[in-house]
């Protein structure tokens, strides 16, 4: 019937005027905060963001992210414990040739085929843009493990993270597009109207630069 119909046409009319904005911010910010960096996209090798700051949250090591995710991490965590979710930051900016240190030996521990799902070759990590960061939790022993995604902290951030502008960056049943193995610790900063409408809509980065 007609009412049915209408109500059809507003729904699809908003769905694409929400993704035209989201498509006018990637475009405006694709050597930004939605930088597409994977296998088919590299980065220099002397690319090192100038606002890296140190972050002041509950980490294994020291860790450098850009200035405005590191403010979004502290936020993150900070309600998360509210919650009773308690993360630890392990990993966040990596130069490039300290993504060659982890690709290279894990090739010759793990070999190709592990490797490649894992690791990204130097200039092709997400981690060199200061925007990535990889959690995890006292629960899995601060191991990057696919486990995590059973966890409490896991299962939060999943749900969640996405209000503080950070995506889960490797989806599980997308291997295929990422080019990588399902990483439910590695969350990659794009802003909350892209995280957002990634979330919501299922998304991986990839599906935005199509
Ligand atoms: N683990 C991700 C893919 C990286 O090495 O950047
Ligand atoms: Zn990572």
């Amino acid at each position: 019937n007609g009412k049915y119909i209408l109500l059809l046409a507003d729904t699809s009319s908003k769905a694409h005027s929400e993704y035209l904005k989201i498509q006018d911010i990637v475009s405006k910010n694709s050597n930004g905060i939605t930088r597409l960096v994977n296998k088919q996209n590299a980065l220099k090798s002397n690319y090192k963001p100038n606002d890296l700051v140190k972050i002041s949250v509950k980490s294994t090591k020291t860790i450098h992210l850009r200035k405005n995710v590191a403010k979004a991490v502290k936020n993150m965590f900070s309600d998360a414990k509210k919650k009773g979710i308690h993360l630890t930051a392990v990993s966040g900016f990596r130069s490039s040739s300290y993504q060659s240190n982890l690709y290279y030996n894990s090739l010759r521990k793990n070999g190709a085929a592990y490797t490649n799902k894992y690791f990204a070759k130097p200039n092709h990590s997400e981690h060199q843009t200061g925007m990535a960061i990889d959690i995890s939790a006292k629960s899995v022993g601060y191991d990057l493990v696919e486990h995590f995604k059973n966890t409490k902290e896991g299962k939060w951030l999943a749900k969640n993270a996405h209000k503080y502008g950070f995506i889960l960056r490797y989806k599980e049943g997308r291997e295929k597009d990422t080019g990588f193995a399902f990483e439910p610790w590695h969350f990659r900063y794009v802003g909350e109207d892209v995280a957002s409408y990634i979330y919501k809509n299922n998304l991986i980065l990839e599906d935005l630069y199509r």
